[in-house]
């Protein structure tokens, strides 16, 4: 079991990032995570235990700010996971440029620009898992901006291992299939809609629909000195959905 590790998490204040947080605190790692909402960042911080900071993914200058403070925090880092994200759902011909640009601001620009801003604070060795979707293999409708916010990260980490690889970075991927979080209600899924998507996935080989649980192990399967040898590893954690 991974442990004594200084893990950052963006967007650990719902979902699968705070499942994790939660999980690598209770194994013995220091968890400092992100969020965009003050208040909900001192709730979630105050219950898990962990640092928190305000960073929205969609600004450059809050992710500069945050570098700045985890340097004066005299913060490194042994693993990052670049998770914060949103789906604004919608078919292409209803798609508005709003909803495109503040996807691809949030979902791609963020972690690239988190790249460069926490590069400086990343150990030799360290470990940045980028949490995308099946989405990048698998086509769902009304998902066309949300799937190419992924795609274009998962280039970004193929080219980041080559540039960042004689400083002891690797970088991976994780793409989790539909799971039960805040995303769906964000989404503007009512529960009728969300309870109708879950019971959908009764037909995967897992048979059921996935929870922030079951995202966990991928995360720190990545996170942990048992992968140092991967880089640009892909691992698709979706209860075979697709198969
Ligand atoms: N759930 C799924 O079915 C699924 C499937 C495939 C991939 N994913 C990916 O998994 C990741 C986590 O999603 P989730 O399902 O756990 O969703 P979630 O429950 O909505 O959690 C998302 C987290 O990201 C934060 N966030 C959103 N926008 C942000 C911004 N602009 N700046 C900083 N933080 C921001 C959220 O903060 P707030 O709490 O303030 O909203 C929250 O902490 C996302 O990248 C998502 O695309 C999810």
């Amino acid at each position: 079991m991974m442990q004594g590790k200084t893990i950052l998490i963006t967007g650990g204040t719902a979902g699968i990032g705070k499942a994790l947080a939660e999980h690598l605190i209770n194994t013995g790692n220091q968890v400092i995570i992100t969020g965009r909402d003050q208040d909900k960042l001192t709730r979630v911080t105050a219950a898990l235990g962990c640092t928190g900071y305000v960073a929205d993914s969609a600004s450059t200058a809050q992710i500069a700010t945050l570098a700045e403070a985890l340097k004066q925090d005299k913060i490194q880092l042994d693993g990052l996971v670049l998770n914060a994200g949103v789906f604004y759902p919608a078919p292409i011909l209803q798609s508005s440029e709003a909803d495109f640009d503040q996807t691809m601001n949030i979902n791609t620009k963020g972690p690239l620009i988190t790249l460069q801003h926490l590069h400086p604070l990343l150990n030799n060795p360290s470990s940045v898992v980028f949490v995308s979707s099946i989405v990048v293999t698998h086509a769902f409708e009304n998902s066309a901006a949300y799937s190419a916010s992924k795609a274009a990260v998962e280039a970004i980490v193929r080219v980041a291992n080559l540039e960042f690889a004689a400083d002891g970075i690797r970088l991976n991927s994780v793409r989790p299939g539909v799971t039960a979080t805040e995303i769906q209600a964000k989404a503007g899924m009512t529960t009728t809609q969300q309870h109708a998507l879950f019971d959908s996935l009764n037909e995967t080989a897992f048979g059921k629909v996935l929870t922030p649980a079951d995202q966990i192990g991928a995360i720190s399967f990545l996170l942990s000195d048992q992968s140092l040898a991967m880089r640009n590893a892909v691992l698709e954690v979706s209860g075979g959905y697709g198969l």
